[in-house]
């Protein structure tokens, strides 16, 4: 029987954890048996004892959890610590962030783990129930708006009142992926006038759908910045130039902008100057999701709330770590799918390296990097 083990995360501020008791209940249905670090759900309020109605033993340590372990779960990367403690030839499912942290990586391939980066499942149909990128970006998008909202000193709903009226506020979102089309329904919902702007064209439709309205500089290039895999190109220092031009006047009537516009393997585009930070009104709010990508606004910094004249810029850090029961929730499913690739009738660990998705998102194995893009760096 194989056994799984989830530990308490140990990054700053990490509130998540990787498995619920719901889906270890799951896994203990398919004959495994799973291994909890004590005080592994606390951040996301799953107390040990639910994991133990649930099946699951608990662990005193991660030391202790991760010894008998032959898949391992986590939502960020495993410190050196941890990654020695795992047994050679382990398995281990979490976002690792491989770009950009190859000492995790190096860690792995030492301890002789068989380590599957959960960012690297491709977005195929059939992935869809694993892609953590997706299930943590749609509660980033939500948990901006809500973190704008408590920022922003005024009402985002219209209210009409025996004492006056409340004017609806304007929310602009760049960025129109998972987590701006999700910012975008909240807004929404919270009674703001929303619009928004991407460089996908794919992006408008949907915008409108959502009952926002859609601005951008809709040239040649524009019709082109798709690629076949659905992410955004990087566009040239012209149309940025356009863009930003058409956007300047919009962004100068803004009480509250929302950034959240990456490239795949690439910093993040910068997408609000210094000046159009500092033309707008005092009291607007920004929020920069893409902060930890290197940011999408000039001044932003990561973990601060930064005042420029009055206009704060939130550079909040894991967000989906904000609304940690849920973030976990969504989280543990998309494993839990993973983990049925790796995993045969009878509980054993019998993965078939063949698969386009676990050949996609392996990266260590038998005590080396294998990733074909991580290999070279
Ligand atoms: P992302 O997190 O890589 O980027 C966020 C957004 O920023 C994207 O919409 C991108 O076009 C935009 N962006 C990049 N540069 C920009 C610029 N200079 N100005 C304005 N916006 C800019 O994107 P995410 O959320 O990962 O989604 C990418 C695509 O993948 C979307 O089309 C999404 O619908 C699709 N997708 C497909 C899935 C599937 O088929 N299984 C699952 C999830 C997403």
């Amino acid at each position: 029987m194989a056994v799984v083990a989830v530990t308490k995360e140990r990054h700053p501020g990490e509130t998540r954890v990787a498995l619920t008791p719901d889906a270890a209940k799951k896994l203990i249905g398919q004959g495994l048996s799973v291994v909890v670090e004590t005080g592994a759900g606390l951040g996301a309020s799953i107390p040990d004892a639910e994991y133990q109605a649930a099946g699951a033993t608990i662990a005193p340590d991660a030391k202790a959890a991760l010894a008998g372990a032959d898949l391992v779960l986590m939502v960020r990367a495993p410190d050196a610590e941890q990654a020695a403690a795992m047994k050679s030839g382990a398995m281990l499912a979490a976002t690792l962030n491989p770009y950009q942290n190859r000492e995790a990586l190096d860690a792995l391939a030492k301890a002789g783990a068989t380590a599957f980066a959960m960012e690297f499942v491709p977005r195929i149909t059939r992935a869809q129930v694993m892609d953590v990128l997706s299930s943590q970006a749609n509660l980033a998008g939500y948990r901006a708006v809500i973190e704008a909202a408590e920022a922003y000193g005024r009402a985002l709903p219209m209210m009409m009142t025996a004492a006056g009226t409340v004017a609806a506020a304007k929310v602009f979102i760049m960025g129109v992926g998972v987590a701006g089309l999700q910012a975008i329904a909240t807004a929404r919902r919270l009674g703001a006038v929303v619009t928004a702007t991407d460089v996908r064209p794919a992006t408008k439709e949907q915008v409108e759908s959502l009952g926002a309205k859609f601005l951008a500089v809709e040239d040649e290039e524009f019709k082109n910045a798709q690629t076949e895999g659905g992410y955004a190109k990087e566009m040239s220092a012209e149309y940025q130039a356009k863009q930003a031009a058409l956007v300047s006047s919009h962004i100068a009537k803004q009480d509250i902008v929302i950034t959240t516009a990456l490239i795949p393997g690439r910093p993040a585009p910068k997408l609000v100057s210094a000046e159009q930070v500092a033309s707008m009104k005092p009291g607007s709010v920004i929020v920069d999701l893409a902060v930890e990508q290197g940011g999408n606004v000039v001044g932003s910094r990561l973990g601060e709330v930064a005042d420029v004249s009055g206009v704060k810029i939130l550079g909040i850090p894991n967000l989906p770590g904000r609304i940690a029961a849920d973030a976990s929730a969504l989280y543990a499913r998309n494993l839990f799918a993973f983990a049925g690739l790796l995993i045969d009738k009878e509980g054993q660990l019998a993965p078939d390296f063949e698969d386009e998705i676990l050949k996609a998102a392996l990266v260590t194995r038998g005590g080396e990097i294998v990733h074909p893009a991580l290999k070279a760096a």
